[in-house]
C-alpha cells in the first residue's frame, strides 16, 4: 500500500491540469467517494497497527496534494472565465472618437457681437437682402449720382431694387416703423460688386448698429465702441478715431484699434502703423432722422457698422477671406472648441 501511495503522490506532483474538464476528471478518478483516496482510506483500516502510523502520514498527503492540487485547478479556470468575460466589453479601450460639427468663425464672431452690444441694450434686428433704392440709398442720403450707387458697386436687379450693399437699409426701417428710444443692432449679409481677392468678396458679413434719444453725443458713441471692443479683444487695446465721410452720418469717422499682434509697435499685419482699421461710425446726420420722420431737433443718434470677416481674420489671423467661403473641413473643423 505504501508503494502504491507514493506512486499516486509522483503521479499527482506531474500533473497538470490545464482546463476544467481535466480538473473534474481528476476530481472524479482521485477525490470522489469511489475514487483512489477514498478506496485508500477504507483499505487503511485493515492494515497493521505497526505500519498505521507511517502509512497514514503519507496517506494525509496524498490526500492534501490531491486537493491543492483540484484547487489550484479550480482557482485558474475561475480567473480565466472572469478574464474571458472582461475581453467582451474592455472598459479601458479608448473610445471611437464623436466628430461634432463646429460653428462657422463667422458665426462665432457674430454671436460674440451681438452678445457684448445686447449687454449694453442693443436689441437684434433684420432685414430683406433684396432692398430698394430708398432704403438702401435714399434714405440715407445719397445724394442721386452717388458713386456707391454705380453699377460697378451694386449687384441692381432692376432700376429700383438691388442686392443691399450695406445693413444701413434695416436703420432706415427701423427708424421708419419705431419711436426714439431705438436701441438696435443688425448683422447680416451684404452684396457688393467686387473682384474676389484675398482681402474682398462679391459678398460679406456686417453688424451695424443705431443708437438714437434726447442728447445722445459723441461721447456715447466713443465710449460704447471703445467699451465695445475692449470686451472683443481685451481690455489693455488702445482706439483712435480718425475723420472720415459717410453720406449719412456727420460728422463721421473711421475707428482704428492697436495692432493686437505686435502691440502697437508696427509689423506686416498692420503695415508698420501699429493701428488696424476696424469699423466706421458717426452721429446720424439729421436728413436720414427728418428723412425716416424722426424729428432731429428733438432727437439725435450715433451709427456704426462693421465687416465680420474682417474681425475674425483678426482675432483668427486669417489670411484670405476666401478661406471662409469655400467649405474646407481641415479649416472649418479648427473651430470645434470655440
Ligand atoms: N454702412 C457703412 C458701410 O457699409 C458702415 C457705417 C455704418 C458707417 C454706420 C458709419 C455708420 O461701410
Amino acid at each position: 500500500m505504501k508503494e502504491r501511495i507514493q506512486e499516486l503522490i509522483k503521479h499527482i506532483e506531474e500533473v497538470k491540469l490545464k482546463t476544467s474538464e481535466e480538473a473534474e476528471q481528476f476530481r472524479l478518478k482521485f477525490l470522489s467517494k469511489k475514487g483512489e483516496i477514498s478506496t485508500l482510506v477504507e483499505n487503511f483500516r485493515e492494515i497493521a497497527a505497526d505500519q498505521k502510523r507511517e502509512t497514514g502520514q503519507i496517506l494525509n498527503q496524498l490526500k492534501q496534494l490531491a486537493q491543492q492540487k483540484w484547487q489550484e485547478a479550480q482557482q485558474l479556470s475561475d480567473s480565466t472565465k472572469k478574464q474571458s468575460n472582461k475581453s467582451a466589453v474592455d472598459y479601458t479601450l479608448p473610445s471611437e472618437p464623436q466628430f461634432s460639427g463646429a460653428r462657422h468663425p463667422l458665426s462665432i464672431v457674430e454671436n460674440e457681437i451681438i452678445q457684448i452690444l445686447s449687454k449694453l441694450g442693443f436689441v437684434y434686428a433684420e432685414g430683406p437682402e433684396i432692398e430698394d433704392d430708398w432704403h438702401n440709398f435714399s434714405a440715407l442720403n445719397f445724394p442721386p449720382n452717388h458713386p456707391a450707387r454705380d453699377m460697378q458697386d451694386t449687384f441692381f436687379i432692376d432700376e429700383e431694387i438691388a442686392l443691399r450693399t450695406h445693413t444701413s437699409s434695416v436703420q432706415v426701417r427701423l427708424m421708419e416703423t419705431q419711436k426714439p428710444p431705438i436701441r438696435a443692432i443688425m448683422p447680416g449679409r451684404v452684396y457688393r460688386n467686387e473682384a474676389i481677392s484675398a482681402r474682398a468678396n462679391c459678398f460679406f458679413h456686417q453688424v451695424e448698429g443705431i443708437y438714437i434719444d434726447k442728447g445722445v453725443s459723441f461721447t456715447d458713441l466713443k465710449q460704447t465702441l471703445y467699451y465695445f471692443v475692449q470686451q472683443l479683444f481685451g481690455e489693455d487695446i488702445q482706439v483712435r478715431f480718425r475723420p472720415s465721410f459717410f453720406p449719412f452720418t456727420e460728422p463721421s469717422a473711421e475707428m482704428d484699434i492697436s495692432c493686437q499682434l505686435c502691440k502697437g509697435k508696427g509689423c506686416n499685419v498692420c503695415k508698420q502703423t501699429g493701428w488696424l482699421e476696424i469699423l466706421g461710425c458717426g452721429m446720424i446726420d439729421p436728413n436720414v432722422l427728418k428723412a425716416s420722420g424722426i424729428d432731429p431737433e428733438e432727437y439725435s443718434g450715433f451709427a456704426f457698422g462693421m465687416g465680420i470677416e474682417r474681425i475674425a481674420m483678426l482675432k483668427y489671423d486669417v489670411k484670405d477671406l476666401r478661406t471662409y467661403f469655400t467649405n474646407d473641413t481641415r479649416f472649418l473643423s479648427q473651430f470645434r472648441n470655440y
